[in-house]
C-alpha cells in the first residue's frame, strides 16, 4: 500500500459518507439509515442505503456496496489512490509524499503517456489543418461559417488523407508502439504487421475532459461520404457513456442552466453564437453517469433537439434519466427539422434565446406529446390519454407543480380535476405498496437464513463461498461467537484469498479484544472487486444476531464451517505428496465429520 494505514484511516474518518455520497444522490433519512436513487444502476424508487454509524453504503438492487473509498473509486471511476488523494483534498489534509506501489505506478505512468499522446496528435492536427495539406479543410470550416477563434478554442485540426502519418509522427515523438496503439489513434492490420491511423481526411474535433485535458477524438468527413463522423474507441482514458463534449467551457459559463444538444457541430455553433452553456451526449443514449455529472455543475438542464421524430424519441428516454438524479428538466424544440447549428446560423443568437425563453416543462413537454398520439374527441381514448397523463404526474414530487398541471389539464379535455387527481392518488398509493414488497423481499434475500437454504440448492463452489461469507457475517454480528469458532476454523481455512484477508484481519481484532468497524477494515483492500465483496459481508443487517435459542443458525453453523473444512483439507491432500502428512489428513476428515460445536450450551 502506497500511504500508511493512519493516514487512510484520517481520510476516510474526515470525510462523512454522508456527507460525500449527498453530492452525488439525494437522500432521505429512514430510520438510522439514508436512502435515495442508487447512482450505479437506473432505478425508480431507492434501493440505495448509507449508514452513517457503520458510515457504509450498499444496494439493495445491485449490490454495490463499501466504504468512502468504495464510492468515490465507483463513481468516479478513480483506482483506490486517485481515491484518498480526492478525499484528502476535499478535507484539507496532506498528504505525505511517498512511492506509488508498482501497479498503481505503471496505471498512473501510462494515462500519463496517453494524455501526452492525445496533446501531441491535437498539435498535429492543428498543424495539418493550417499547412498547404489543409487547404480543403479550412474552406470547409469557412463553408460552416466556424471562425478562426472558435477553431482555436476548440482545437479543430485535421487529419492527412495517407495511410499512417500520426503513427510515424508519435513513433519519431518517442512514444512506443504498445502506448499507440492504446491510445485508440491507430490501428494495427495484417496481425500487427502494419499500422493505419484511425482518422484520415478528417476535420478532427478533440474531446476535452471537465479538466481540459484531451482524451479522445471525433472526426469528420469533409463530404457527403459515410461514416460522417468517427469517434475514438474506449481506451483507458476514455469512456463515452461518462463523458460529454463541451462540459469543460459549460461548467464555468457562469449560467444557470446546461443546454443538451446532440452534436460537435451544434456545441461549437451555439458557443461562437455566446452559449457557452452547452454540451452534446455525441449521437448516444444519455446514461445517468452523464446525467450524475451535469448535476455537479447545475441544477437545470434543457433538452435542445431536432423536432422530428429522432429528436423527440431522444428527449423522452433522456427526461427520466436526468431527472432521477434531481435536475431539472425542460425540453426545447428547433422547429422546421433543424438542428441547433443550422437554426442559429439562419435565425441568430436571440431568436435561439426566444425559443429557449419559451421552453417547456419535461412534465408538459410529455404531455403534449401524449396529446398528439390520442384523439380525445373518442371517450375511449380520452380516459387512455387521462391514465398515461396521471401516470407522468404521479411522478411529480411537487403538490404546487402537480395542481397547476391537473388544473390545466382538467381544463384542456374537460375531465374533472377530482377524478383526475383520484386516478394519479390510486397510482401513487399502487406503487408504494409494490416497492415496500420489492424492498422486503430483497432484505430478507440477503439474511443469513436465506443463504442457507441457497447454499444447499447450488452447486459446491457457490456454496462453499457464501459459507465463508456468511461464516464472517455472523463472526461480526456476534462476537462472542468467535470463541466457540476460533479452536476449529483457522483463517488459512477459507479459500477465497480475499475472505482469507479479511478472516485474518477479524480474528487478529477478536485476539486483541477489539471491535470490527467495517468501514476501517475496507481499507486494506485496494481494488474494487474486494470492496465489494468485504462490504457484502457487513451487509446481512440484524437478521444475523444470533440468539441463544437459535438451533437452525447453529446447526447451519456447524453445516458451514464443515464445507469450509473440508474444503480446506482436500485442497491440502491434493497438493501435498508426503504419505504420512495425507494419513493425518485423512484422520482429520474423519473427526471432523463427527465435530458438533455446541454454541448455545457450550
Ligand atoms: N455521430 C457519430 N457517428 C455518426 C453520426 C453521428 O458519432 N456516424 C454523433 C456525432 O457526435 C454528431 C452527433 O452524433 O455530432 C449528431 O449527429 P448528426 O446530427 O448527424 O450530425 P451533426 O452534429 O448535425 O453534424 P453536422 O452538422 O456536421 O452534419
Ligand atoms: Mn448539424
Amino acid at each position: 500500500m502506497y500511504y500508511s494505514e493512519e493516514i487512510i484511516e484520517e481520510v476516510r474518518s474526515q470525510n462523512d459518507l454522508v456527507d460525500v455520497v449527498s453530492e452525488y444522490v439525494k437522500l432521505k433519512k429512514k430510520g438510522s439509515s439514508y436512502f435515495g436513487l442508487c447512482p450505479f444502476h437506473n432505478e425508480d424508487t431507492p434501493s440505495f442505503s448509507v449508514s452513517p454509524d457503520k458510515q457504509m453504503y450498499y444496494c439493495f438492487g445491485c449490490q454495490a456496496g463499501g466504504n468512502v473509498f468504495t464510492f468515490i473509486m465507483q463513481i468516479e471511476n478513480f483506482s483506490f489512490i486517485e481515491a484518498v488523494k480526492y478525499l484528502a483534498e476535499r478535507a484539507h489534509i496532506n498528504l505525505p509524499e511517498s512511492e506509488y506501489s508498482g501497479e498503481t505506478r505503471k496505471k498512473l505512468e501510462e494515462k500519463k503517456i496517453l494524455l501526452n499522446i492525445h496533446k501531441e496528435a491535437a498539435k498535429y492536427f492543428y498543424a495539418n489543418l493550417h499547412s498547404s495539406r489543409g487547404r480543403t479543410a479550412v474552406e470547409y470550416l469557412e463553408k460552416r461559417k466556424l471562425q478562426k477563434r472558435t477553431q482555436k478554442l476548440f482545437g479543430i485540426g485535421y487529419s492527412n488523407i495517407d495511410f499512417n502519418d500520426l503513427y510515424k509522427y508519435l513513433l519519431y515523438k518517442g512514444y512506443n508502439e504498445e502506448h499507440i496503439l492504446k491510445s485508440g489513434l491507430v490501428i494495427s492490420k495484417k496481425n500487427g504487421k502494419s499500422h493505419i491511423d484511425r482518422f484520415r481526411n478528417r476535420i478532427m474535433f478533440p474531446i476535452f475532459d471537465v479538466h481540459n485535458q484531451i482524451i479522445a477524438f471525433g472526426g469528420r468527413v469533409l463530404d457527403d461520404s459515410l461514416p460522417k463522423y468517427m469517434n475514438s474507441p474506449d481506451t483507458p482514458l476514455f469512456d463515452k457513456s461518462k463523458n460529454l463534449y463541451g462540459l469543460n467551457y459549460a461548467r464555468v459559463s457562469g449560467k444557470e442552466q446546461i443546454l443538451i444538444v446532440e452534436g460537435y457541430m451544434d456545441v461549437i455553433s451555439l458557443h461562437q453564437a455566446g452559449f457557452k452553456n452547452v454540451v452534446a451526449s455525441l449521437g448516444t443514449a444519455f446514461t445517468s453517469r452523464q446525467a450524475l455529472l451535469l448535476k455537479r455543475y447545475t441544477d437545470e438542464v434543457v433538452l435542445v433537439y431536432d423536432s422530428d421524430e429522432a429528436g423527440t424519441k431522444a428527449a423522452i428516454r433522456a427526461i427520466p434519466i436526468l431527472s432521477s438524479v434531481g435536475l431539472k428538466v425542460k425540453v426545447m424544440q428547433v422547429p422546421d427539422g433543424k438542428d441547433p447549428d443550422e437554426f442559429i446560423k439562419q435565425n441568430g443568437g436571440e431568436n435561439f434565446q426566444k425559443l429557449l425563453n419559451e421552453a417547456m416543462g419535461a412534465i408538459m413537454f410529455q404531455v403534449h406529446i401524449l396529446r398528439k398520439k390520442y384523439d380525445i374527441s373518442d371517450a375511449e381514448q380520452k380516459i387512455k390519454f387521462t391514465m398515461e397523463v396521471a401516470e407522468i404526474l404521479s411522478k411529480l414530487d411537487n403538490a404546487i407543480e402537480r395542481d397547476v398541471y391537473i388544473d390545466e389539464l382538467s381544463r384542456d379535455i374537460g375531465i374533472s380535476k377530482e377524478s383526475i387527481f383520484g386516478v394519479i392518488r390510486k397510482i401513487i398509493a399502487e406503487k408504494e405498496r409494490s416497492n415496500r414488497k420489492q424492498i422486503n423481499y430483497k432484505k430478507v434475500s440477503e439474511t443469513f437464513k436465506d443463504n442457507i437454504r441457497i447454499k444447499q440448492e447450488n452447486n459446491e463452489e457457490n456454496g462453499l463461498y457464501k459459507a465463508q461469507k456468511n461464516i464472517l457475517s455472523l463472526l461480526y454480528d456476534n462476537p462472542h461467537i468467535y470463541e466457540k469458532i476460533r479452536p476449529y476454523l483457522s483463517f488459512e481455512d477459507f479459500d477465497d484469498a480475499t475472505l482469507m484477508k479479511a478472516a485474518k484481519l477479524i480474528y487478529e481484532r477478536y485476539d486483541k479484544g477489539l471491535n470490527i468497524e467495517p468501514a476501517v477494515l475496507i481499507n486494506n483492500f485496494e481494488s474494487l472487486e474486494e470492496q465489494k465483496k468485504i462490504s457484502s459481508i457487513f451487509n446481512s443487517k440484524e437478521k444475523n444476531k444470533y440468539n441463544d435459542r437459535d438451533y437452525d443458525i447453529e446447526k447451519a453453523i456447524n453445516d458451514q464451517i464443515k464445507l469450509i473444512k473440508r474444503a480446506s483439507i482436500d485442497k491440502k491432500s491434493r497438493t501435498t505428496t508426503d504419505i504420512y502428512k495425507i494419513q493425518t489428513l485423512i484422520e482429520e476428515k474423519k473427526q471432523l465429520e463427527k465435530l458438533y460445536i455446541n454454541i448455545i450450551n457450550g
